[in-house]
C-alpha cells in the first residue's frame, strides 16, 4: 500500500510523543514510587487511547467510503494541507491560493478530500521541480482556487510545470501508472485522488495542461446529496 505522507508523520509524531513519554517517566522513577506509579497509570492511559484511536484510523483507511460524510471547511482544509505540504514545494515554488469567500459546508470525508488535494499539490510540485531544477532559479507557481454554485464546490490546483505530454496523458489515472524514477513516483496518487472523488463523493476529478505553460487539475464535488431516481417520474 503507497505510503501516505500524512500518516507516515502523523506516526513519527506519535512516535515521538511516545519516546518522550517513556523518558518523562524513567526520569519520573528516580523521583520516588509513589511518583513512578502515578506516572505509570498516566503513561498506560495515554497508550491505551493511542492504540484505541490507531485501530480506527487504520480502519477508516482500509475502508474508505464506509464512514460518514460531514460538512466541511474547505478553504481551511486546504490552507492545513498546503502547511503539511511544505517541505514538496518551498525550495521550487510559491503557492498562492485564490479562495471563494463564501464557499458554504462540504459535505465529504475531510481525510480523504485532503489526501486527493495533497496528491494534487505534490504532483504540481514535482512537476514544477522537473523544470525548476533545484530551485535557484526563478521558482514555479502553484495556485489553488475555490468557487461554487448551487450544484458543486470546484477545487482548481494549477502549476507553472511543463504540463503532461500528449501520450501519458491517457494513462495518467492508472494505479502505478508513473513517469517518475523510482523512490520519486509510485503511479499511485491519481489513481488514488480519482478512486475518493469520483467513486467515493459522486464528484469529477479532471485536467487541463499545455506544452510549456503548466496543467490544471479540477475537484468537483457535489454540494447536495444526489436525489435518488424515483419511479413515478
Ligand atoms: N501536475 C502535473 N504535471 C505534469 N505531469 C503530471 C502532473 N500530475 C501528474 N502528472 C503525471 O501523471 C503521472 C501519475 O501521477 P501520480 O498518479 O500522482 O503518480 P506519481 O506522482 O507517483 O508518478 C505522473 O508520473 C506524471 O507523469
Ligand atoms: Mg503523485
Amino acid at each position: 500500500m503507497a505510503p501516505i505522507p500524512e500518516l507516515i508523520s502523523a506516526k513519527a509524531n506519535v512516535e515521538r510523543a511516545d519516546s518522550s513519554l517513556c523518558s518523562a517517566f524513567f526520569l519520573r522513577v528516580s523521583h520516588g514510587t509513589e511518583n513512578a506509579v502515578r506516572d505509570a497509570a498516566v503513561l498506560a492511559l495515554a497508550l491505551l487511547a493511542w492504540g484505541a484511536w490507531s485501530v480506527k484510523a487504520m480502519k477508516e483507511f482500509s475502508h474508505p467510503g464506509t464512514s460518514e460524510k460531514a460538512p466541511v471547511d474547505i478553504n481551511r482544509a486546504i490552507e492545513t494541507t498546503i502547511m503539511v505540504t511544505r517541505n514538496e514545494w518551498k525550495y521550487v515554488a510559491e503557492v498562492v491560493t485564490q479562495f471563494s469567500d463564501a464557499m458554504p459546508p462540504v459535505p465529504c470525508r475531510q481525510g480523504e478530500i485532503t489526501q486527493a488535494i495533497l496528491n494534487l499539490i505534490v504532483n504540481a510540485a514535482q512537476a514544477i521541480a522537473a523544470v525548476a531544477g533545484d530551485g535557484s532559479q526563478q521558482k514555479g507557481k502553484i495556485t489553488i482556487t475555490t468557487r461554487h454554485d448551487g450544484q458543486f464546490a470546484e477545487i482548481a490546483v494549477h502549476d507553472t510545470g511543463p504540463g503532461i505530454p500528449r501520450e501519458v496523458q491517457p494513462r495518467i489515472f492508472e494505479p502505478f501508472f508513473t513517469t517518475k524514477p523510482v523512490g520519486k513516483g509510485t503511479g499511485q496518487g491519481l489513481a488514488l485522488a480519482y478512486s475518493t472523488v469520483v467513486r467515493g463523493h459522486e464528484g469529477r476529478l479532471w485536467f487541463e495542461t499545455e506544452a510549456g505553460q503548466g496543467t490544471t487539475f479540477y475537484i468537483r464535488l457535489p454540494l447536495q446529496a444526489p436525489v435518488a431516481a424515483t419511479a413515478s417520474g
